[in-house]
């Protein structure tokens, strides 16, 4: 006798219910076997009746808090919503504790949950996590890959630009846009085709802006027609060290060589162990 086939759904728990909770899905597989809901996880959870190999969540991290950012030159608020408002480490724990203990019931024994999160959530959930008898196995960290932007400054100009510690630099480069510059965390001062340079780390977010609104108290370093600048912020007094890099490995020749740009780490970091050239003092 053919088995009669069992409508995916139907497993999820109560057809109605999760309906009721769930209006519809948000996304369902033409064969039904992948279904998407948007619903509170505090309503949806308790409505399964199996459990689960694994869980997948990426929690509030609790980061607005009314904070600005700059985004095309304009200030931006980075509030995300109501529900990642910064709240007391006591409030952030019963939060955590409460969606995790969910969790908890509805996986296996031998299920697996990966969470993602910030230094702002992560050490609440990994608290309640042993508090509610989870075993941790294993974390990952995502590593930045730090950038930094290269600086082409004639011999002339260098000890003016390296330590006044504000620079309105004009970029002529379509490479340089405020996507790009988005992970930008040093600027390297550096002569064309000599491995010596000078690196500071970048005290405020960086930002392009047109040369009418260059702000009061930037040394602006400019080439004729010039119309974008960035504004790059860092403190003269601190020199900054990556380690052992080669520097040769991405200065440009010709008429490109003084045009600044940007490279991260991953281009210039020496992995001869016998490397001693660009070693910054
Ligand atoms: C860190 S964000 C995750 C962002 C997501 N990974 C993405 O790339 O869009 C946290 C998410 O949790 C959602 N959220 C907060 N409280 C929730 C709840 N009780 N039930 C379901 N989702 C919730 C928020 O709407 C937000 O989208």
């Amino acid at each position: 006798m053919a088995k009669e086939k069992k409508d995916p759904i139907d497993s999820y728990g109560s057809k109605e219910k999760l309906y009721d909770k769930a209006k519809v899905a948000y996304y369902c597989s033409p064969p039904r076997d992948f279904i998407l809901f948007n619903a509170d996880t505090f309503e949806m959870l308790p409505l399964f009746k199996f459990k689960f190999d694994m869980i997948f969540a990426d929690p509030p991290y609790f980061l607005s808090s009314g904070g600005i950012s700059v985004q095309s030159g304009k200030i931006v608020c980075v509030d995300k919503g109501d529900w990642d408002k910064s709240m007391s480490s006591e409030e952030i724990n019963e939060f955590n504790l409460k969606w995790l203990s969910l969790c908890r019931e509805k996986l296996k024994d031998n299920g697996t949950i990966w969470i993602s999160g910030t230094y702002h959530n992560i050490f609440s959930v990994a608290n309640c996590l042993t508090q509610l008898g989870y075993k941790i196995l294993n974390k990952c960290t995502k590593a930045k890959d730090l950038k930094i932007f290269m600086y082409a400054v004639a011999p002339t100009y260098r000890k003016e630009s390296e330590t006044f510690g504000r620079l309105a630099i004009d970029v002529k480069n379509d490479s340089i846009t405020e996507e790009t510059i988005k992970e930008l965390g040093y600027i390297m001062f550096h002569y064309w085709n000599n491995e010596k340079a000078t690196l500071y780390k970048l005290i405020k977010k960086p930002h392009i802006v047109n040369k009418i609104d260059i702000p009061d108290g930037y040394l602006l370093r400019i080439e004729k027609d010039s119309e974008r600048f960035i504004l790059l912020e860092y403190n003269p007094e601190i020199m900054a060290d990556l380690g052992e890099c080669d520097i040769r490995k991405v200065q440009r020749k010709g008429k490109e060589r003084y045009l600044p740009f940007i490279t991260s780490l991953q281009n210039i970091i020496c992995d001869d162990v016998n490397c001693t050239h660009g070693k910054r003092i």
